[in-house]
């Protein structure tokens, strides 16, 4: 039986009662789910896995998702590390809001990130409640995006000239991110989907890996982006994750977005990361 404690914010639940380290079983599988797609963000503290667990805990909740940009750690095709260390200079990795891999024409439907070495202060992970922020829309920005489709690209992010190119190089940066022309491709997804296990209306995605609006000028669809995000990550629509060691957080790529937040220079992070993908009914449908 888990425990399951709401964070009290916009999403994100603790819970408690289960030890991924050991098989688990079907119902306690069923019960974990229907948290997960309830609360969308869950932390599972005092977790002590290793990254074979943490692969076998991926494939609970569905396949292996690909890794276009990151080098794998050694032994595993599947684990990522996302380390900084305490005397790194390279700016904080993915301190903006985005859904993983949103660019992708099957985008992980969750990511699985688990706690090695939490500094003393920052190093929080946020995640905005993408169910809420459509709930409570005004009605004109909702008229504004509904029936379009958002143009997804990984191009500013991971193409030679983007933010992780060949400029991110010249930095320190010990997580491994590889670059590549393939950033330029683009994949078309509407910007209001249904959830296919909650059956909730949820925006995908954000400004980043959303470059443009199908069959809109530049411009227009700029400013349509522009106002979506200052509503999409307001506060009132957000959790903030505050990390220990060993805790494994779940989240819903469907239903959140999610960015990382410094503020521990001078201190050593370490966390594993696997992307879940689903089956494709598991995917967003068109709303
Ligand atoms: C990410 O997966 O975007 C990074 C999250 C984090 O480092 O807190």
């Amino acid at each position: 039986m888990i425990n399951v404690t709401p964070s009290g914010e916009a999403c994100g639940a603790e819970v408690t009662g289960v030890d991924f380290s050991h098989p688990i079983d079907a119902e306690t599988l069923r019960d974990i789910r229907r948290a997960w797609i309830d609360h969308k963000v869950l932390a599972f503290p005092d977790q002590h896995l290793s990254d074979q667990d943490l692969e076998r805990v991926t494939l609970l909740f569905g396949k292996f998702g690909a890794e276009p940009y990151f080098e794998t750690i050694e032994g595993s095709q599947h684990v990522v590390n996302l380390c900084r260390r305490a005397d790194e200079t390279a700016p904080v990795f993915a301190e903006a809001w985005h859904s993983d891999w949103s660019f992708q024409k099957d985008p992980p439907i969750g990511t699985c990130l688990y706690s090695l070495v939490i500094p003393p202060v920052g190093g929080n992970t946020g995640f905005a409640n993408q169910e809420m922020a459509l709930e409570k829309m005004p009605a004109d920005l909702r008229a504004r995006l509904e029936g379009k489709t958002a143009l997804h690209s990984a191009a500013a992010a991971y193409a030679p000239e983007g933010v992780y190119g060949e400029k991110d190089k010249e930095t320190d940066r010990s997580l491994k991110i590889v670059y590549s022309e393939t950033a330029r491709e683009v994949f078309p997804h509407p910007f209001i989907m249904t959830h296919p296990e909650s059956g909730k209306e949820v925006l995908f995605g954000c400004a980043g890996y959303i470059m443009g609006v199908e069959g809109m000028g530049e411009e227009e669809a700029r400013s349509l982006i522009m106002d979506l995000y200052a509503w999409q990550t307001r506060e009132e629509f957000q959790y903030t994750h505050k990390w220990r060691e060993n805790m494994l957080v779940i989240w819903d790529n469907r239903a959140v977005l999610h960015r990382a937040y410094g503020g521990y220079d001078g201190y050593a992070r370490e966390l594993h990361r696997t992307t879940i993908k689903g089956n494709p009914e598991q995917f967003l449908r068109a709303g």
